[in-house]
């Protein structure tokens, strides 16, 4: 593994890792605005639920949301799923408005994918830490640096790092990506370097890797699965590729420290359908903590416990009830990509789509 620097330089002097850029979500303007509005804050949840099932229908709107999203915004929408399916889903759809309940690089790529229909987020500034981590330019002075090497980005980024990529991925898919770029390829891999040390470890292949993170999954410690197997010694491991302790808990399953046949390292989506299959009594989730709701939805039997508590996107619950009413009701925000930009991400969108249909 070849570890690009990713450091930052401001003017100041200070050296600001890029892994530790982040959007703030505190004070947002759709915060703001539903807090103000006269009607949307004197509405109970039962009407606001009510308005947001009234205006899907006037609005010929379909509701898209994440795997971490509310369990009330969850509950309300059309389709959940993880980030591969959310995109497939907003390509497929024959409805003019997509309401996309996640962050904002979902919401970009449901806009390219189908740039004749509007696409709408509740709060525009529903960022992400992880697509934050890398610009445009890094790319363009990367690729610079590594002329025949092969640019994959993981879903997680802006449409203009998109742009500027050879290839998409996610985390359902991101070993099968690298392995179809062919053999005598240098990778850049980018943003997130747990994902791609996870995916350079099962694949095989050697990737350059962009010093991006999650600031949430890179919180998770081998010490916490630790902790949580020796409470509870019968239970599944399921780990997001994104998670901090990925590579070492692949060798703890090495080691036999670690239950192999019990550990899996999934993506949201991965994770759904290990809950509708398994019967496990008792299964850790090291992920966002939304997961939780989706999987005791699809499995009653199975106790799922989180792997920390604190593990909470706070940009995926910049999305609440109030500010999906007041997309639906005012068409806020709208989501858009220039075209040139669009039909360069696009591309790499599809050659992902062509080497893995999902
Ligand atoms: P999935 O593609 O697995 O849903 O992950 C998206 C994400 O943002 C993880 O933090
Ligand atoms: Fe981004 Fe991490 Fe939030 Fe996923 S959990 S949206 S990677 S900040």
């Amino acid at each position: 593994m070849a570890a690009h620097q990713g450091f930052g330089h401001d003017p100041t002097g200070d050296v600001t890792p890029r892994s530790k850029r982040r959007p703030t979500v505190a004070h947002t303007e759709a915060t703001v605005a539903v807090a103000a509005d006269p009607e949307i804050s004197q509405m109970s949840e039962a009407e606001l639920i009510e308005g947001v099932n009234r205006l899907r229908v006037e609005r010929d709107a379909i509701i898209l949301a994440h795997n971490y999203q509310l369990p009330v915004i969850q509950d309300l929408a059309d389709f959940v799923g993880d980030s591969l399916q959310l995109s497939q889903q907003a390509a497929q759809t024959d409805k003019p408005l997509i309401v996309f309940c996640g962050v904002h690089f979902m919401a970009e790529t449901a806009a390219i994918l189908s740039p004749d229909k509007t696409v709408l987020i509740p709060d525009l500034e529903a960022g992400c830490s992880l697509a934050a981590s890398v610009t445009a330019e890094e790319v363009r002075q990367w690729r610079a640096e590594h002329p025949d090497g092969v640019v994959v980005s993981y879903v997680n980024t802006d449409a203009d790092v998109k742009a500027e990529s050879d290839y998409c991925c996610t985390s359902s898919n991101a070993i099968e990506v690298v392995q179809s770029v062919p053999a005598d390829k240098e990778i850049l891999f980018l943003p997130d370097m747990f994902l791609g040390l996870w995916a350079e470890r099962v694949s095989g292949r050697k990737l350059n890797l962009w010093l991006g993170e999650c600031h949430v999954h890179a919180g998770f410690r081998p010490e916490d699965v630790i902790r949580m197997l020796d409470e509870f010694p019968d239970a599944d491991l399921l780990l997001h590729p994104e998670c901090g302790c990925v590579s070492q808990c692949m060798y703890h399953i090495a080691e036999g420290d670690i239950p192999a046949d019990r550990s899996h390292v999934l993506s949201t989506g991965g994770m759904v359908r290990y809950a509708r299959e398994t019967e496990a009594p008792v299964a850790i989730v090291g992920t966002e903590t939304g997961m939780l709701h989706r999987l005791r939805k699809e499995n009653q039997r199975t106790r799922f416990i989180p792997l920390r508590e604190d593990a909470v996107c706070e940009y995926m619950k910049a999305i609440t009830l109030p500010k999906l009413y007041r997309a639906l009701r005012d068409g806020v925000y709208e989501v858009r990509v220039p075209e040139d930009t669009a039909a360069r991400a696009r591309a790499a969108i599809d050659r992902m789509l062509a080497t893995v249909p999902g």
